[in-house]
């Protein structure tokens, strides 16, 4: 039996793939390269084996991710296949509307026609907007503040739909903010253009990429005013996945639909980030302060207590881990996985 991995090339998917390969699970990549390239599919074959197998396709296309389940014998999925940028969905909601939900249709067809009836399923803490109240309980309040987030809103809608109806067991994993890379420094997060997050700007300013990182914003609420995110380590989170498949098999309190947050349940502000970054590099990282980003939410962080309860999962991992680990992929690939 194998697990299916949809968008296994990219950032979450890449090393999630690892951490299941090393679990002893048979994995299968589906990816239509559209935010990722074959040198991350190779960078992942020489961390687990030469002839994982990879499948070029789009996550929508139900014939396709039929024939990958068929062909390969996967009793379990892991979608991660989605546009990602806040920015980009702004620009073109209808797109990031077709791909992110139209690949999560196809995908739930492609399981019912094959008989496969347990997913996890990528979810973001996006879907909280503005908290109000703090941590952020999965019973907090849906609120989507962008169209991105409107995607995985109306995901996590249908697959509830398709739970409650029969035939899907299905974890909506909400993921707070991943950071890092494998410890290797050869699998990490390679974005195209210029970088929308954090973590990945400040890195490119500290590689020489780029000039000084824009602090958006340190008029906010918050002890130093900058804004506040709970920052995780990309490794925790693809464990997370590990335990969700792991709780999916065996049943545990995990029929049908139930959300889940994965986040370590601290709150770091940009400053907070700025300062463990400069230690860890071993010297400042240029930046200024400039206005609030449009639509920034100004404090969130999780309650990971159901994670733990019903996962038995914990992040381990801690800022400055995270931060040694995509700094060292960074120097060790420069420009990325490069030549895209
Ligand atoms: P990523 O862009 O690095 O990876 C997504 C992968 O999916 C890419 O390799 C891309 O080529 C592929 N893809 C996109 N649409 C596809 C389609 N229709 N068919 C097949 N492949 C397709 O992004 P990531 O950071 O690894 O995010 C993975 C998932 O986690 C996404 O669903 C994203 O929305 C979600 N998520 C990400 C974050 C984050 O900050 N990175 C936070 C919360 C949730
Ligand atoms: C973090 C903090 C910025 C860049 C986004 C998506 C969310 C989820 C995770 C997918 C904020 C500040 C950033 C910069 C800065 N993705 N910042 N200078 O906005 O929390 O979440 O990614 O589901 O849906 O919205 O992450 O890394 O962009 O920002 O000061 O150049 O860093 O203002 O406070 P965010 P981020």
């Amino acid at each position: 039996m194998a697990v299916l991995v949809t968008g296994g090339a990219g950032y979450i998917g890449s090393h999630t793939a690892v951490v299941l390969h090393e679990a002893g699970r048979d994995v299968v990549v589906l990816d239509d390269l559209s935010n990722s390239s074959p040198a991350a599919v190779d960078a992942l074959r020489a961390l687990t084996r030469p002839d994982l197998p990879f499948v070029e396709a789009d996550a929508a296309d139900v014939d396709a991710v039929g024939r990958a389940i068929a062909d390969h014998g996967v009793d379990e999925v892991v979608h991660f296949a989605a546009f990602k940028s806040v920015s980009g969905s702004i620009a073109d909601p209808d797109g990031y509307h077709r791909n992110n939900v139209g690949s999560t249709v196809g995908v739930v067809e492609a399981m019912r026609h094959n008989g496969v009836s347990r997913m996890v399923f990528s979810s973001s803490c996006t879907v909280y907007g503005e908290p109000t109240d703090l941590p952020v309980t999965e019973d907090s309040p849906i609120s989507a503040s962008n169209p991105y987030g409107a995607t995985k809103v109306a995901c996590e809608e249908l697959l509830a739909a398709e739970a409650e109806a029969g035939g899907l067991d299905v974890l909506l994993l909400r993921y707070f903010n991943p950071v890092g890379a494998h410890a290797s420094g050869d699998l990490g997060e390679d974005p195209r253009g210029t970088p929308d997050n954090l973590v990945p700007y400040l890195m490119q300013v500290a590689v020489g990429r780029r000039e000084s990182l824009s602090v958006f914003g340190d008029d906010y609420d918050t002890p130093d005013g900058s804004a506040i995110r709970d920052y995780i380590h990309v490794v925790d989170l693809a464990e997370g996945h590990l335990a969700a498949l792991d709780a999916l098999a065996a049943d545990r309190g995990s029929r049908g639909c139930t959300a889940v947050n994965l986040g370590t349940g601290t709150g770091y502000s940009v400053l907070d980030v700025l300062a463990a970054a400069g230690r860890v590099i071993g010297r400042p990282v240029p930046h200024q302060v400039v206005g609030r980003r449009d639509g920034d939410i100004q404090r969130i962080w999780a309650d990971p207590s159901l994670a733990a309860d019903l996962l038995g999962w914990r992040a381990g991992r801690g800022l400055d881990e995270m931060l040694a680990d995509h700094w060292r992929w960074q120097q060790r690939h420069p420009d990325g996985y490069a030549a895209r």
